[in-house]
Formats: structure tokens, C-alpha cells, sequence
């Protein structure tokens, strides 16, 4: 039987790129994400080049019952999944209480609840297989408090904390889980969050998507624990572990700052 991949957010950024690497090594693919177009687009592209089967769920994450719709259609189509790459996640920026009340809410739901409800309904059959793959997209956010983007800062640290927890839980079970933890990045993330022109994306650069997508992809295959991207974000989560957290405070605040000049 073929096994299958769930990528969620595949319809831009690293999660299309998770999707090329996955059909490239003959993995089965389920995508989510909101824009059904650019799915379709994208499954087209995959099944044309690689010849893997590609079922498309177009879904919003923000919906709570969107998981166990997902895993329903999974099962209906009795598809085995061996590899859960949980991606979709979106940022905001600017004062929290200024901020659309629905849309911070709704992030928490994205980038911390679905995550933990689909990976809660996907990982026994993997355990029970012992065999399966977790990859988790936290971010080098999730290791410190980030004033003008809090909620997502704070979602990141549920992200990087619960992966790297169950990264320890299942060991000997033949199932790894695997936190990514990309800093800025080239993909639709800084205009959908409303920061390109913070200095975070501004003055500090950013990684390319496909080139961390790898990076990732391998540390998962290889059911490694942790992978934060570039030598620059390596150096930043070093210098966090010994630095006041006030400062810590101070500077991701200087970085996230709207529009700052
Ligand atoms: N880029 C960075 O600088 C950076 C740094 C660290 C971590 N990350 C993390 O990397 C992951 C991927 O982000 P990216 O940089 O590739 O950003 P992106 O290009 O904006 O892609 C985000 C993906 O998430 C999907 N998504 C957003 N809201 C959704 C919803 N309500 N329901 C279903 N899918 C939804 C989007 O699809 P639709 O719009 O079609 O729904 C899209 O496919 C995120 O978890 C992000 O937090 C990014």
C-alpha cells in the first residue's frame, strides 16, 4: 500500500515546498489549506511530474471541527499516513489590543489548536504501526516573547514546547517528531502577518523557502528532534539562553515594531 503525507499550508511558502520534496521521494499527498486553486495547481504539477496521487482538502483551519474532517476523508479513502507535516500557521502585527479580536483568536486555533488536535488523531495509528513521521513548523519566535506580534510569538513557544515534549515521549516507538524552527523566511508570511516592513524583515534578510523546507524535510526523515535554520538564527537561540530577558523583551519588540523606519 502507498503511504500518504498530510501537509497543511501547502498552498504557499514551505508548505508547497514540503509537498515538491515529498512527491519527489513518491509519498502520496493530502493538502490543506484555504485556496483551493493553488492546491489543485500545485496537486496538477505533482502527479504530472512525480506520478503520486494527490487529494486535495480545501479547508479553513480556524474551523475546530476542520481536523476531524480532514482525518474523516483520510480514513473514507482509506489512505495510510505515515507523515504529518503540520505547517499552516500565520502571524499579525501591532498593539494586541488594537488587533482584530477574531483574527488572534483565530491564530491561536491555526498555529497552536489544530496542530495539537491533528496531530492527537493522526499519531496512535502511527504508534501503533511503529512507524511514522511528526514535522512540527515552530520558529526561532517561539523561544522568546515578541511585543507587536505577541500571539504568534506565544503560539510558537506552544509549538516548539509540546514538539519537543513529544519528541521525548515517543522514543522507541518507531514514530519521531521533529520541530522546525525557521527564522525570517522568503514566503507569504511577512505580508500576510502585515510585517515586511518591520526591521525583522526589512534589515534582517531572510532565509530562502526551499532551502529551509530541505533542511527540514531531512531532519524529519531522519527522525532528528530539533533543527533551528541558518547560522545567524543558531547564534540568535544561543544568545537567548544567556541573555537578561528584558533585553530579550527589547529587542524583538525594536525588530517587530510596525513600520518602523
Ligand atoms: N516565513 C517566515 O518568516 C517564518 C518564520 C518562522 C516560522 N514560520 C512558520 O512557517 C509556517 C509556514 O508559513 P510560511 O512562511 O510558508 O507562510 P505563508 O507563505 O503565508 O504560508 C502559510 C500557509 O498556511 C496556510 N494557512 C493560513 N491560514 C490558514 C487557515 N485558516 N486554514 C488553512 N490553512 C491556512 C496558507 O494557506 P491559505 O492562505 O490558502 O489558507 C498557506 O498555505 C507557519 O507555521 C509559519 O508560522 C514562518
Amino acid at each position: 500500500m502507498k503511504t500518504y503525507a498530510v501537509v497543511t499550508g501547502a498552498s504557499a511558502g514551505l508548505g508547497r515546498e514540503f509537498a515538491k520534496l515529498l512527491a519527489a521521494d513518491g509519498f502520496g499527498l493530502v493538502l490543506v489549506a484555504r485556496r483551493r486553486d493553488e492546491l489543485e495547481t500545485l496537486a496538477r504539477e505533482l502527479t504530472a511530474s512525480h506520478g503520486v496521487e494527490v487529494v486535495v482538502l480545501p479547508s479553513d483551519l480556524t474551523d475546530p471541527t476542520t481536523p476531524t474532517t480532514i482525518v474523516s476523508e483520510i480514513e473514507r479513502r482509506g489512505l495510510e499516513v505515515e507523515i504529518l507535516v503540520n505547517n499552516a500557521g500565520f502571524g499579525s502585527n501591532g498593539n494586541y489590543w488594537e488587533l482584530d479580536t477574531q483574527k488572534e483568536l483565530g491564530m491561536i486555533q491555526v498555529n497552536i489548536t489544530a496542530l495539537a488536535h491533528l496531530t492527537r488523531l493522526l499519531l496512535p495509528g502511527m504508534v501503533a504501526k511503529g512507524r511514522g513521521r511528526i514535522l512540527n513548523i515552530g520558529s526561532t519566535a517561539g523561544f522568546q516573547p515578541g511585543p507587536f506580534m505577541a500571539t504568534y510569538y506565544a503560539s510558537k513557544a506552544f509549538v516548539n514546547s509540546f514538539t519537543e515534549a513529544l519528541a521525548f515521549e515517543l522514543r522507541g516507538t518507531g514514530v519521531t517528531a521533529t520541530l522546525s524552527c525557521p527564522g525570517a523566511t522568503a514566503t507569504e508570511f511577512a505580508r500576510v502577518a502585515g510585517n515586511d516592513k518591520s526591521r525583522l524583515f526589512k534589515m534582517g534578510g531572510t532565509a530562502d523557502a526551499a532551502t529551509v523546507a530541505k533542511e527540514a524535510y531531512l531532519a524529519m526523515l531522519a527522525g532528528k528532534g530539533t533543527v533551528v535554520h541558518g547560522l545567524k538564527n543558531k547564534a540568535g537561540v544561543q544568545a537567548l539562553r544567556v541573555s537578561p530577558r528584558a533585553a530579550i523583551v527589547a529587542v524583538a519588540a525594536r525588530l517587530n515594531k510596525p513600520e518602523a523606519s
